[in-house]
């Protein structure tokens, strides 16, 4: 997810079992083959020996996001050159300034075009790594939904996942899972089924409803670091485990501070540290209380020392001072 999970969030968020693969943010393609710093600064993993990995051993894909056929080509060459094992092309994103320069979901609205980037990449790697794709429902409406599935299937993509809402929906509930099976049911190669995943009862109602074996979670992750594992360990044992608690949460952002802190500038962790609390707000009162109280703070040891501190102990910092907010 772009300006979200980098690869010190795929790390920490593989720590624990539960994903079988993870993705990049997307890499974006105009026209030009892109040199070799912008696939390593997008996948750092590619940099160590053998086949991208999270340090745990997870799978990483790589995205690409773009519309002219033959610079995805060139730049799935590049990637394979570079060590990628794993392309996926990106056709679900909404943002207005992507849509706008003709990228991410804007292609839906012709399957042709989506026809045409699949089988060039496809054209590009052979059959040496899969090429998968990722589409939302349609543009303004689901009339091509199925059609662009299609598509990506006919082009040779290796597997779909596909976002349960259109465009236009941008991400307002529900996710039509049960749309998501009416493409199931039509295609051969594995779909994968997303959208407002966020606990087990989610996870198992999208399944139900699509039919789909395999789901990709998005914000439900970084709402709940350990969801995957809770899903999986339900799989496993049949037991429910509760939403993670505050203080596995605490430490995992810990561990991301201090991670992200050995190579960006503190105020660049601090802000990004504050997203991913607030994205853990969604799902757990303490990182609520949390977020509330520490958003002003602009110094990552003041922010980090509110995170440790025990409920009933707020940190100095956690009133924030005149000087210290923004
Ligand atoms: C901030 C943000 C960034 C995203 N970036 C990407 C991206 O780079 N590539 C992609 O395929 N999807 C991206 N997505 C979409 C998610 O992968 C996912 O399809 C969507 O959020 C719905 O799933 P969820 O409800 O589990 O989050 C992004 C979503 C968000 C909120």
């Amino acid at each position: 997810m772009e300006g979200v999970i980098d690869s010190v969030t795929r790390d920490l968020l593989t720590r624990s079992p539960g994903f079988d693969w993870v993705v990049t943010e997307f890499v974006r393609v105009v026209d030009a083959r892109l040199p070799p710093r912008v696939f390593h600064k997008h996948c750092p993993e590619l940099q160590a020996e053998g086949a991208p990995v999270t340090p745990s051993g997870v799978p990483v894909a790589l995205q690409l996001l773009g519309s002219d056929p033959e610079a995805l080509a060139a730049n799935a060459r590049q990637a394979l050159r570079l060590g990628a094992t794993g392309l996926d092309l990106n056709f679900g994103c909404p943002a207005k300034m992507v849509n706008r320069h003709d990228g991410g979901a804007s292609l839906l609205r012709d399957p042709r075009r989506v026809h045409a980037a699949v089988a060039a990449v496809h054209a590009a790697v052979g059959d040496e790594i899969p090429v998968t794709a990722k589409i939302r429902l349609g543009f303004a409406d689901r009339r091509l939904a199925l059609a662009c599935a299609l598509a990506t299937e006919d082009a040779g993509a290796r597997r779909l996942v596909v976002h349960g809402r259109t465009r236009d929906e941008g991400y307002r509930p529900p996710a039509h899972w049960e749309w998501i099976g009416r493409i199931r049911q039509r295609l051969s190669i594995p779909v994968v089924a997303n959208g407002d995943i966020w606990t087990l009862e989610d996870y198992w109602k999208a399944r139900t409803l699509s039919g789909c074996r395999d789901v990709m979670l998005g914000r439900g992750a970084l709402a709940d670091p350990r969801l995957a594992a809770r899903i999986r360990h339900w799989q496993a044992t049949g037991e429910r485990l509760p939403e993670t608690p505050w203080g596995v949460r605490a430490a995992i952002l810990a561990d991301f501070a201090a991670l992200q802190r050995s190579t960006l500038p503190d105020r660049v962790v601090t802000s990004l540290l504050k997203q991913w609390l607030s994205h853990m707000r969604q799902r757990d009162d303490e990182a609520a209380r949390r977020f509330q109280a520490l958003k002003r703070i602009t110094d990552l040891d003041t922010l980090l020392e509110g995170l440790a501190t025990t409920p009933a102990e707020p940190a100095a910092g956690m009133t924030a001072s005149p000087a210290l907010t923004v």
